[in-house]
């Protein structure tokens, strides 16, 4: 083990990322170890987004950067060394901006990314997935039209790539949380509760990345209790 090791020590999967980046400024902010695997340092932004009013960074320390593809054993096990936790905030990249744009690389990349950790994390290593509601059984509890627009463009991809992930995850017997959110959005932190109540969700709900990253690594120090959790995560209010 590292010196870095220490009990609030971090991996965050997918950290170049939206949520990732949002996640690994989070967990810098609050002290944390953190280790970012990616598959191109280069593009690992040199300043975190910070959302300090000075708009300084809020941390003096960056990441430990572990460049490394998800079926680089060594890679990925570097990665976990001295962590207790990983966050898996990865996603497939999409061709453009539309949803009927296509897959540009890899399909598979959440369920490769929790292949990774079955084989190398330890029994203790909590995992805590960023997914969505849609994924697996939720997928009845999206409304028709969005239904249709998941199953008829690119962005099906992503919901069986999450389907597939959870089940693996599931199957791990590793301590994890699963946190289905619903649609994301960017800018500053709203500071609203997040809503993980798993109540049911009506209209367009939405959850802010910098929220939810506030909430994912909440979850990765929450030590290593069962976790068997699968959150329904929305902005507060969000839902009827
Ligand atoms: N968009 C929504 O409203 C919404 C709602 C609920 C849940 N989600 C889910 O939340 C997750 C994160 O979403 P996001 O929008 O924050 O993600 P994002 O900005 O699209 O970032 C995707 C991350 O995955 C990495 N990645 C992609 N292909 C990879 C590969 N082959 N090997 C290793 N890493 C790879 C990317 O690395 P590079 O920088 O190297 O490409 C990047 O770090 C996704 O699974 C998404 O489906 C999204």
């Amino acid at each position: 083990m590292t010196d870095h090791t220490t009990h609030r020590a971090i991996t965050v999967i997918g950290a170049t990322g939206r949520t990732g980046r949002l996640v690994v400024a989070e967990g810098l902010s609050r002290g944390l170890a953190v280790t970012a695997l990616v598959r191109d340092a280069s593009r690992m932004p040199a300043h975190l987004p910070s959302h300090e009013p000075s708009h300084e960074p809020s941390h003096e320390h960056g990441p430990r950067v572990v460049a490394g593809d998800l079926d680089d054993p060594d890679a990925v096990r570097r990665s976990l060394d001295g962590s207790s936790a990983v966050v898996v905030a990865a996603g497939v990249r999409y061709r453009g901006r539309h949803p009927w744009s296509g897959i540009a690389g890899r399909r598979d990349v959440v369920p490769a990314a929790v292949r990774a950790l079955c084989t190398h994390a330890t029994p203790l290593t909590r995992v805590i997935l960023l997914s969505a509601v849609g994924a697996a059984e939720s997928w009845r509890e999206l409304p028709a039209p969005v239904r249709w627009l998941i199953a008829s463009s690119s962005l099906r991809v992503s919901y069986a790539g999450l389907t597939e992930a959870e089940r693996l995850l599931t199957a791990s017997g590793l301590p994890h949380t699963v946190v289905r959110a619903v649609r994301l959005t960017d800018g500053p932190p709203t500071g609203a509760e997040v809503d993980a109540t798993g109540r049911p969700l009506r209209g367009n709900p939405r959850v802010a990345r910098a929220d939810l990253a506030r909430m994912l690594v909440d979850l990765a120090l929450a030590g290593p209790g069962p976790g068997w959790v699968t959150h329904r995560v929305a902005a507060a209010g969000a839902g009827g």
